[in-house]
């Protein structure tokens, strides 16, 4: 089932998530029908608050970036194959100078910017099964992580911007709050006026 997706706005993106235990209700179906949503607005990561969800739950499928012909073909195989669930995530170190990628959101659409971040994390979490883990990842994997992850912080990329470009796009963001775009996926916008 394709869940609406929770825009700019809604005080939840701003909430720090809970860690979930694997007892947690209907979690095959919650992680189907979040895998469901993000494909469906082609997005390459979910986090569980973008569907209305405070718990620390992200999902990462960077298989669209493999197809950037300005990458090496080892940067694309090791992109294509990279599908993760990410639960009770944290990052323990990141590491490197930062580097700008243009990033957007799918709680934010149509406004991309261009964000700083370390090129290197290293990351414990639980898998879909609830098995734990600690890695590293770099370059793109580690971007995408990164946005997500801070997804379950209560960080969105504008927070990341400088006050000049928070300025320029603020009529932007106040529009998405209201529903004030057109988009091809479903959405729940928090100052929307409701029907009468
Ligand atoms: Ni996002």
């Amino acid at each position: 089932m394709i869940l609406p997706i929770v825009a700019y706005g809604d005080p939840l993106l701003k909430k720090k998530a809970k860690d979930i235990s694997k007892d947690y209700p209907k979690f095959d179906v919650l992680l189907e029908n979040m895998f469901e949503t993000m494909y469906n607005a082609y997005g390459v990561g979910l986090a569980a608050p973008q569907i209305g969800l405070p718990i620390r739950l992200f999902l990462v499928d960077t298989s669209p970036f493999s197809e950037d012909e300005d990458l090496s073909k080892e940067e694309q195989d090791a992109l294509s194959g990279f599908k993760r669930v990410f639960i009770n995530a944290k990052i323990v170190e990141e590491e490197g100078d930062e580097w700008a990628f243009n990033e957007g959101c799918l709680s934010i659409p149509d406004v991309r910017e261009d964000v700083f971040r370390k090129p290197k994390i290293t990351i414990e979490y639980l898998d879909e099964n609830f098995e734990s883990h600690k890695e590293v990842f770099d370059g793109l994997i580690a971007r995408v992580i990164q946005h997500e992850y801070d997804h379950i912080e209560g960080v969105l990329f504008t927070d990341k911007l400088s006050s000049l470009k928070k300025r320029l796009i603020k009529g932007r963001l106040t529009n998405i709050s209201k529903g004030k775009i057109s988009v091809d996926y479903r959405m729940r916008f928090p100052d929307q006026k409701k029907r009468r």
